[in-house]
């Protein structure tokens, strides 16, 4: 269920009358909810008393209340994350229209670079509230004419700044929003799909298919790639004439491979690796890449086996290989047949 703000607080609290708007249609078979975005910089941007708080524990337990009813009804709810698009002056401001007795200037027009920052950080900060407030997640508002919709527009982006001009300038607010929310460790899936940026300082867990040829993918002058892998050798699954092409490659461009170790530990900014003899090493790392532990994705074999009089599993979905393994795991089944 999309955003609707309900608007029924009358204090920022929730009431009673909200948790049994949401109740009922968490109850009636709603899977997620996107709930209100609660003031994120009291009482800067604070939009009156309709507009939930969470900035202090008494405020934040009715909003676990809220979750809670919801959650009892087996639904998920998911905080939007928003900043009011307008500033609010008691005297006249450059870039600021009078409405009776105030100003109103457009925050996409007038703040600079450093509220650019501060408001990335509020919002980061934000997030981070809403996991611990116990929110299943979040929605960047990044529409309906809002704040980083008007940053995004070049229709109503005019700046001359790094938020201005390009593309990349009018989405460097959205993009550093997101890389600041953004956990540091990825399944290698997510580099594929691309809904990531990548740091200067990767390492990549598994030297396997996928991780070499996913360091070989992402690889630039400017990022120090690492693999690392816990058997003695990379590449141990690869044909000898495809795999001696790719370790030169990799060693071409100076990704080091690092064997017989594994990752005991990830920290911000770090990974700790332990060889064989128990000697730990620090990597630096921006970002982590997990190329390890494939598992099958069965759940349709699952589905449909009892409706149908012959089902088989074959290649990646019995057991995660490459080409070659599917290929052959099928055509086994296909002689059988
Ligand atoms: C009165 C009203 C207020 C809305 N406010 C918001 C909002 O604050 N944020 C938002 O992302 N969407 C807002 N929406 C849009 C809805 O979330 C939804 O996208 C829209 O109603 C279309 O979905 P529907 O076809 O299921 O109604 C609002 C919609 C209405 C009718």
């Amino acid at each position: 269920m999309s955003l609707y703000p309900t608007k029924y607080s009358t204090d920022s609290r929730v009431n009673e009358r909200m948790i049994e708007f949401y109740r009922e249609r968490a109850c009636g078979g709603v899977a997620m909810i996107v709930l209100d975005c609660p003031c994120l910089d009291y009482p800067k941007a604070y939009k009156g008393p309709d507009e939930l708080r969470f900035d202090t524990p008494e405020f934040a337990e009715g909003i676990r209340e809220l979750l809670n009813a919801i959650h009892a009804e087996g639904a998920k709810a998911f905080m939007q994350l928003n900043y009011p698009k307008e500033r609010v002056f008691k005297h006249e401001v450059p870039g600021a229209e009078q409405k009776g007795k105030i100003w109103v200037a457009p925050l996409a027009e007038i703040m600079t670079s450093d509220e650019a920052r501060e408001i990335i950080d509020l919002m980061a900060e934000g997030a981070k509230r809403a996991r611990e407030v116990g929110y299943d997640g979040i929605e960047i508002q990044a529409s309906y004419g809002d704040f980083i919709s008007q940053l995004l527009s070049p229709l109503s982006n005019k700046r001359t700044d790094e938020y201005g001009g390009s593309i990349n300038n009018r989405a460097r607010f959205l993009i550093d929003l997101i890389k600041i929310d953004q956990p540091f460790v990825f399944n290698v899936r997510a580099v594929y799909e691309r809904i990531l940026e990548l740091g200067t300082n990767t390492v990549i867990l598994g030297g396997g298919d996928t991780g070499c040829e996913t360091a070989d993918l992402i690889s630039s002058e400017t990022r120090n790639i690492t693999i690392v892998e816990l058997l003695d050798e990379p590449l141990q699954r690869m044909k000898e004439i495809p795999k001696q092409e790719l370790l030169k490659r990799l060693k071409e461009r100076g990704i080091s491979i690092i064997t017989n170790s594994k990752a005991i530990r990830i920290q911000k900014g770090k990974v700790i690796v332990e060889d064989k003899e128990g000697i730990q090493k620090e990597l630096r790392a921006d970002s982590v890449i997990l190329s390890i532990g494939n598992i099958p994705a069965d759940s349709l074999f699952d589905s449909v086996k009892g409706s149908l009089e012959e089902v088989y599993l074959v290649g990646d979905a019995d057991n995660p290989g490459n080409l070659g393994a599917a290929l052959r795991s099928s055509t086994e089944v296909a002689l059988k047949i």
